[in-house]
Parts: structure tokens; C-alpha cells; sequence
């Protein structure tokens, strides 16, 4: 095993705490990976029970909001504290619905606040943390910087329309990737980008809309750690930008 470092940004998304689990218990018994969770809240990696199951080998970054001046503040301390070459980038940010806001069920319902808060969310600091830190990954070791996204992302497998946020959201993530694996082609041959779709996961994320969910189809955020980090690990870098769901199925664009 070799040696690596792996961020986690968004760290306090239920999906991305039970891979930072999963990474330290993979880890266990090994002196070679360090992790580091970025979030605004970090209170469950300052929990005794998960400091009990890892050594010392987990560094976290506390950022006040996801404001460009804060994501580059973030992204030198990562440079900083990095021991070994970043091999894994995870960005989970995901918004589909607060207290203010709920996904969209027809053109009536739509509001340029809301798609804003969304784009934001979805897009734009995803995009802001793929800006900062291809300069610190580019020209090394081979790097995967999975993004999640989700399948409603996908344009030509729209069947059922609807919640125009947040699909817009992603599938605007995923052009920005397509068109940033076309430029690292060129100069940073060394990252790969991937835009994930975990599947239907419990999570506050998810749990308005778990009603629905065929039984066996709502995963544990466990399950989707497993699966992705399997899923990373497999794929190669070929310059381009993939699309794959939770099994590891390419998702039409
Ligand atoms: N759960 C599902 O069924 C499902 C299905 C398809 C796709 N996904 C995608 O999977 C990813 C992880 O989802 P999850 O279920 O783990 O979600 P979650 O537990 O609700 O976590 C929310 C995540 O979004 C970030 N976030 C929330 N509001 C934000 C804002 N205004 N600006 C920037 N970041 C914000 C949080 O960052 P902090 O750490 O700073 O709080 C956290 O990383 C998301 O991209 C989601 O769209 C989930």
C-alpha cells in the first residue's frame, strides 16, 4: 500500500462521514494515509467515538462559509499539512432542499433565489475547490477528484423533469467537468475527474423524499462509501471526465 493523502471536502455531508470511516478503518494498522476533512461543522470528527477510531493520521480544516477567499485560505493549509501526495479529492456539497426552500414540482414553483442558493451550493464552490487545488495537484502522482453530482443531472435521461434546481445544478456540474477534463488533458495529465451519483442514500439530503424509495433501493451512507472508494480505485485516468453511478455504471450525459 502506498503512500497517500486524501481530502474530504464537505466532510460533514452523512455520505462523506461514513467514508472518512471507512478510509480510517482501511487505513488501520497502516502508517500510510493521512486524511484530511474540510466542513464548516466538524463536530463529528471531534466526537470522542470517532476519535477513538482513528490515530493520527486525520487532520481537519474548519472554513467559515464556502466564499472564494475562504476555499483558497483552505487549500494553502491543505498544501501545508499535506505528508504524502494527494491521490483522492472528494467534494460532496449537495443542496436540494432547507428550510426556505423545496425542489421544484412545476414551472410555477421556480425562484431565482432559490436556483441561486442552489447553483451556489452545487456548482459554483464545487467549481471554486477544483480552481484552488489543481495547482497543488497538478504534475504529481496520479489523483482522482470525484465530485458528486446525481443521475437527475443527466440530460438525455430525463424522463421525469421537475425539481429545475437542483437537475439544472448538476448537470451544470457536469459540463464544467466535461470542459475542465478537456483542459487538465493538456496540463495536469495526471488528474482524473469524476462526477458521482451515489443512488438514493439515507441522509437529511434524502430523507423528505424516502417515501417513494422501492424497498432495497434506500442505501446506507456505508453501503455508497464502499461502493465509491472501490469505484475510484478501479477507474483510470484517461483525460476525460466520467460519469458513474453507485454500481460504477457510465451514466449517459
Ligand atoms: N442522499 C442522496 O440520496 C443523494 C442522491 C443523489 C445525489 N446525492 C448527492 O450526494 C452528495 C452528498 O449528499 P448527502 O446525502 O451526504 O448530503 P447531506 O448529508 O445533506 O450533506 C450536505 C453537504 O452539502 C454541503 N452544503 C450544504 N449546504 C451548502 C451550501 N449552502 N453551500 C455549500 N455546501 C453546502 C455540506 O457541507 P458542510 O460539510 O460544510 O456542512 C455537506 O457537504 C450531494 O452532492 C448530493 O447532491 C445524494
Amino acid at each position: 500500500m502506498k503512500n497517500q493523502t486524501i481530502v474530504i471536502i464537505g466532510a460533514n455531508s452523512e455520505i462523506a462521514k461514513a467514508l472518512s470511516q471507512q478510509i480510517i478503518l482501511d487505513a488501520k494498522n497502516h502508517d500510510n494515509t493521512q486524511l484530511i476533512v474540510i466542513s464548516r461543522d466538524l463536530t463529528f470528527y471531534q466526537q470522542e467515538s470517532f476519535q477513538q477510531l482513528h490515530s493520527a493520521c486525520l487532520n481537519s480544516i474548519n472554513v467559515k462559509n464556502y466564499q472564494e477567499d475562504e476555499i483558497n485560505l483552505a487549500v494553502s493549509k491543505i498544501d501545508l499539512i499535506a505528508m504524502f501526495e494527494i491521490t483522492k479529492v472528494i467534494i460532496c456539497h449537495g443542496l436540494l432542499h432547507n428550510k426556505k426552500l423545496q425542489p421544484e414540482k412545476r414551472l410555477e414553483d421556480f425562484s431565482a433565489e432559490a436556483f441561486t442558493q442552489v447553483l451556489s451550493a452545487n456548482t459554483i464552490t464545487p467549481m471554486l475547490w477544483l480552481k484552488h487545488l489543481t495547482p497543488i495537484l497538478s504534475g504529481k502522482g496520479s489523483c482522482k477528484v470525484v465530485v458528486f453530482t446525481a443521475r437527475v443531472g443527466s440530460i438525455s435521461d430525463n424522463r421525469l423533469g421537475g425539481w429545475y434546481s437542483y437537475r439544472a445544478s448538476k448537470a451544470a456540474m457536469n459540463m464544467l467537468l466535461t470542459s475542465a477534463a478537456v483542459e487538465l488533458a493538456r496540463r495536469a495529465k495526471n488528474i482524473k475527474l469524476i462526477s458521482f451519483h451515489p443512488g438514493t442514500t439515507d441522509s437529511p439530503l434524502s430523507k423528505p423524499f424516502q417515501k417513494n424509495v422501492p424497498e432495497g433501493k434506500l442505501f446506507t451512507s456505508e453501503f455508497v462509501a464502499k461502493q465509491l472508494l472501490t469505484i475510484v480505485e478501479e477507474t483510470v485516468i484517461d483525460g476525460k471526465a466520467s460519469y458513474l453511478d453507485w454500481q460504477g455504471k457510465v451514466i449517459p450525459w
